[in-house]
């Protein structure tokens, strides 16, 4: 579990804004921009590393001008940068990959959802500690979605009829959620210089119109990963979907995400407040 949370830590990259300035609309608000994230973050890639869930083949990359680069997504609000911002988003793997694959892990026989999420929020805290004493002062931490939604969920466990959704994921998520936002007023409490926020994704719900798949990928995904089967045409519109693997959310969806996470449209989208406000403060 720990090792879960220590590899996505792993997978870090260090952007500056002299390298995004081509995608970058209107005045940059940071110097830099630093992303800390899992695969749902678009934190680089980990071609690598020896991990099992990697994208440097088609049709990952579908919109990037040399197509696949080994990262998920081609987007996540580097629009909106303004001194340092970091964005941390972990905490997906150790549940989809680790704590609901009790074949392979005894982490929900060793710990029930409560004590689970409380414990990956401690390991969470002393990675932060590493952040600090390294100068940092902005610091916005993401929360889980709801990923008892997501297409690898719904089609291999059971879901609730009135919801579509696995309830007990989505249950876990949230315990892990409210467990962050109690750390960040913590950290905010302890720190003299820097700022915590806590970006509520799993409250975030965009205007769905334009979007007509909800409940599968744009690429047909190999069973047991999840992730696209190399090399096959994805589906014809993929801004119509909502996901474009078992596990993923296109850049349609992130779009409509992303705005919302730096200028809240509301009070729940972010706690105490939101990015622009965080990189101005
Ligand atoms: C991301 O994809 C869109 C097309 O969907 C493209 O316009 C944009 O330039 C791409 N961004 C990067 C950084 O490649
Ligand atoms: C299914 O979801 C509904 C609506 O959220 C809830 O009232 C109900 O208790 C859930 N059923 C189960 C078995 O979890
Ligand atoms: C905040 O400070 C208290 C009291 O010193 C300490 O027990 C706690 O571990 C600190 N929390 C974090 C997240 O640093
Ligand atoms: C996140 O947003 C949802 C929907 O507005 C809200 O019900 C929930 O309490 C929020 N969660 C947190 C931790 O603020
Ligand atoms: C959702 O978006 C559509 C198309 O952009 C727009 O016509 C509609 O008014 C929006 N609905 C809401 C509730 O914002
Ligand atoms: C794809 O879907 C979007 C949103 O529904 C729509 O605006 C666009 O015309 C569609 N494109 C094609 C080629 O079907
Ligand atoms: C993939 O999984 C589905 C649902 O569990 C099953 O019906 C199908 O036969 C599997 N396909 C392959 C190629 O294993
Ligand atoms: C946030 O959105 C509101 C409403 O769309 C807009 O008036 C405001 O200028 C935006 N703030 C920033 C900092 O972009």
């Amino acid at each position: 579990m720990a090792s879960a949370i220590k590899l996505a830590w792993a997978a870090i990259v260090l952007m500056f804004i002299s390298n995004l300035q081509q995608c970058v609309i209107g005045a940059p608000q940071v110097p830099c921009y630093f992303i800390f994230g899992d695969s749902l973050a678009d934190d680089g890639n980990n071609n690598a590393l020896p991990a099992l869930a990697k994208a440097n083949y088609a049709p990952y990359g579908i919109d990037f001008p040399k197509g696949p680069t080994g990262r998920f997504t081609n987007d996540s609000a580097t629009r909106y940068l303004n001194k340092c911002l970091y964005t941390v988003g972990i905490g997906n793997n150790d549940y989809l990959n680790n704590y609901f694959l009790p074949q392979y892990y005894g982490t929900s026989r060793l710990y029930n959802p409560s004590q689970y999420a409380r414990v990956l929020v401690r390991e969470y805290a002393k990675q932060l500690r590493i952040l600090l004493d390294n100068g940092a002062t902005k610091i916005a931490l993401f929360g889980l979605g709801s990923i008892g939604c997501i297409p690898y969920a719904t089609t291999s466990f059971p879901v609730n009829s009135s919801t579509g959704c696995v309830e007990n994921f989505n249950h876990a998520a949230q315990l892990f959620n409210d467990n962050l936002k109690s750390l960040v007023d913590e950290l905010n409490t302890n720190s003299t210089n820097a700022k915590f926020i806590y970006v509520n994704v799993s409250g975030i719900t965009p205007n769905v119109s334009g979007f007509t798949v909800f409940n599968s990928g744009c690429c047909r995904v190999i069973n047991i990963t999840g992730l696209c089967i190399p090399f096959r045409t994805p589906c014809k519109n993929r801004s119509e979907y909502v996901f474009w693997d078992s596990f993923h959310p296109t850049q349609a969806w992130n779009q409509k995400i992303a705005p919302r996470t730096y200028n809240a449209s509301e009070p729940s989208d972010a706690y105490p407040y939101d990015i622009s406000h965080l990189v101005q403060s």
